[in-house]
């Protein structure tokens, strides 16, 4: 596959068609197997409602949100969570790394991670923490790109379709 250059940007407001675009793209993920927890069949009203949620927390500062686009519209996206516990300033969780099927596999997940990381230091922060499917997708990418891996929760979650799985959960020290 011919590589992609990626530009990741920064949404500070989410307008109707950016949250047409994100739903779209839930659903893509959600109806290809994806456990990022919702269960199949994701409706379009769910997966909205999600978004104007995200959108109102992006608003209020407590999320930053991060998308990226080819000719079709928005095909990826990824989330750091800044409303944690007030003893917790200097961390943020990474969500919702999403990328639509039509684009897997040409680096844009990697580009939304380098993002994400570059914008959390911007931030202040120093440590990042997220989980994924045990031995999935996500989860070869994170250890690829030197997340460290803390360990497993065996039947953490329902994928999609019902079945229990393993979720690992993985550490960055932006400092190290
Ligand atoms: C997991 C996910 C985000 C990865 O997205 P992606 O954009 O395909 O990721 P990348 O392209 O950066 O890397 C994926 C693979 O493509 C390879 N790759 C990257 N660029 C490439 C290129 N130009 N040519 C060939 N292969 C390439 C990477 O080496 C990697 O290989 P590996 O899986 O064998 O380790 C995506 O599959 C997804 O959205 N899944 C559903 C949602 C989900 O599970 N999210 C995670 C929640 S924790």
């Amino acid at each position: 596959m011919k590589p992609t250059t990626w530009s990741p940007r920064r949404l500070d407001a989410l307008n109707e068609s950016q949250i047409e675009g994100l739903t779209d793209l839930l659903i893509d993920c959600v109806e290809g197997g994806a456990s990022v927890s919702f269960m199949h069949p994701l409706t379009r009203d769910r997966a909205v409602a999600f978004w104007q949620r995200v959108a109102q927390a992006v608003a209020a500062g407590q999320r930053v949100l991060l998308v990226a686009e080819d000719a079709q519209g928005i095909c990826g996206t990824v989330q750091l969570i800044f409303d944690l516990p007030e003893n917790q300033p200097h961390r943020a969780d990474l969500a919702k790394m999403l990328v639509h099927r039509r684009v897997r596999r040409r680096g844009l997940a990697t580009a939304l991670l380098g993002a994400a990381e570059t914008v959390a230091r911007e931030c202040g922060k120093t440590l990042l923490v997220l989980d994924a499917v045990t031995g999935g997708d996500a989860a070869r990418l994170y250890e690829r790109l030197r997340w460290v891996r803390v360990g497993d929760i065996p039947g953490y979650a329902l994928m999609p379709r019902g079945s229990l799985c393993s979720t690992t959960f993985f550490y960055r020290d932006l400092c190290a």
